[in-house]
């Protein structure tokens, strides 16, 4: 079966001592990991103390994004290598703050996932409607564009042991989730979709939900077959909302 994850995108908060004790606190109450996989993904600049600070534990770290390049003149970015070197298991490509504000396309996202894979990364990719894409009932459209502008880059060779997150954009930092229901329809149709490119082993891709994840509500999405665990923004940064969610998973 499917080993559940649970990864925290601390997205662009906090200084570098809350970085440290969040990551201490991750640390130091989560469950066994056979139960759960449980990553922490903070900014780029405190991954080296989170590292640190989750020595010893079960907790995997991984970072918001990697550069589209393996090295070179690339001012300002941050390359697999360097990710992997720090000491990362996983990395987020595609987010949808990425797809909204910085330019992140799909053929963009899919450079950012090659590289991710040929350093030993695994790439969480992200995928998901705006609401107006939902309200033109074009969800199961764009999510299956999302996930084949990667496989064109890579292959299904390529896709290795990669996670997808599907986060629908509308329930990002909102406080509005989506259904439990509204979930499984859509990691269905993306199993489908992920079983048109790899076949049986599609069987085995953690999908991961994501989109004001609580600790309130946590297990009713969990309980869903094809919700394989959680991309958690805001109650992230919280270690009791973050273990609870955890423990959800367990
Ligand atoms: O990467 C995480 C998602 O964007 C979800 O964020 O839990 O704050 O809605 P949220």
């Amino acid at each position: 079966m499917r080993h559940p994850l649970i990864a925290g995108n601390w997205k662009m908060h906090g200084l570098r001592a809350h970085a440290q004790r969040l990551a201490a606190e991750v640390a130091s109450g989560v469950p066994a990991p056979q139960a759960v996989e449980v990553a922490i993904c903070p900014p780029f600049v405190h991954l080296a103390d989170a590292a640190a600070s989750l020595a010893g534990s079960a907790v995997a770290l991984g970072a918001q994004n990697v550069a589209p390049e393996a090295e070179g003149a690339h001012t300002g970015e941050v390359s697999a290598a360097m990710l992997a070197d720090v000491g990362c298991r996983f990395v987020i490509v595609g987010h949808s703050e990425r797809r909204q504000h910085y330019g992140d396309d799909d053929a963009l996202v899919a450079r950012r996932f090659r590289q991710a894979r040929e350093a030993g990364l695994v790439p969480i990719l992200c995928v998901g409607e705006t609401l107006a894409e939902r309200e033109a009932d074009a969800t199961a459209t764009v999510v299956a564009r999302q996930v084949d502008a990667v496989f064109a880059a890579v292959g299904a060779n390529g896709f290795g042991d990669a996670v997808i997150a599907y986060e629908p954009v509308w329930a990002i930092g909102t406080g509005r989730t989506a259904t439990p229901e509204q979930a499984q329809t859509v990691h269905a149709a993306l199993r489908d979709r992920l079983a048109g490119h790899l076949g049986e082993a599609a069987a085995g891709v953690r999908l991961l939900y994501g989109g004001s994840m609580k600790p309130d509500n946590a297990a009713a999405l969990l309980s869903m077959p094809d919700v394989d665990g959680g991309l958690i923004g805001g109650a992230s940064l919280k270690a009791e909302d973050f273990l609870a969610i955890c423990r959800a998973a367990a």
